[in-house]
């Protein structure tokens, strides 16, 4: 079980622009390094120890997101339905910036069936400042890794922050939502939410006014 792990978002950047596969791999396994040494036990997840039978069994989990500060990423965590859980607090800048270059994206308006049809909106979200995303691929279920930076990547010089999938190269931006070209076909999932308080929200259940 996760330890409720807050990472900042601090990815490497390499400038040199290549898409071919071999440089995508250099540049993720920087990106794992950087994300892994950034991680500090930050005990803030208090009510969020449901048993492993009732992971199992898909059972809500309550998280307390008080501590997470603009940028930070809650997660992963193996929370609903034994899948992993991302919890990013986006910054103003981020949600003035986030549709920018909608074009470049395969679903922008989250039409598909990937999230709540209450985050069927232009933040994929309850709470703009808060995205609450399962942590899985949706090419072949990797982690993508948050690399929230503005700065030019290997895998996109015009970069504005998002998600990067280490094992194919698939990008999303920070709503989840996927880039075109990219092997993963859809916008990462949005589980079922409410807002028990500003600070706490549960995973795994649409709320009374959903
Ligand atoms: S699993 Fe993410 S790109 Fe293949």
């Amino acid at each position: 079980m996760s330890d409720g792990t807050a990472h900042s978002a601090n990815p490497n950047a390499e400038n040199t622009v290549n898409t071919k596969r071999r440089r995508f791999l250099i540049g993720s396994t920087t990106l794992v390094g950087a994300v892994g040494a950034a991680g500090a036990a930050v005990p803030f997840v208090g009510s969020w120890n449901p048993s492993a039978r009732a992971l199992a069994a898909g059972a809500p989990i309550t998280i307390d997101i008080s501590r997470l500060n603009p940028g930070e990423l809650l997660g992963p965590m193996p929370a609903w339905r034994g899948q992993p859980v991302y919890v990013f607090m986006r910054e103003e800048s981020t949600l003035e910036s986030l549709n920018a270059r909608t074009e470049l994206l395969a679903d922008p308006d989250s039409e598909e069936d990937q999230q709540p049809e209450y985050c069927q909106n232009e933040f994929r979200s309850i709470n703009p400042e808060v995205m609450i995303m399962v942590g899985l691929c949706t090419h072949l279920g990797c982690a993508p890794i948050l690399n929230a930076e503005v700065i030019p990547q290997d895998y996109d010089p015009d970069w504005q922050g998002g998600f990067f999938c280490p094992c194919h190269g698939s990008m999303f931006d920070l709503a989840g939502r996927v880039y075109s070209g990219v092997p993963a076909p859809d916008n990462l999932v949005v589980p079922p939410h409410y807002y028990e308080t500003d600070a706490v929200v549960v995973i795994g259940l649409d709320g009374e006014n959903s």
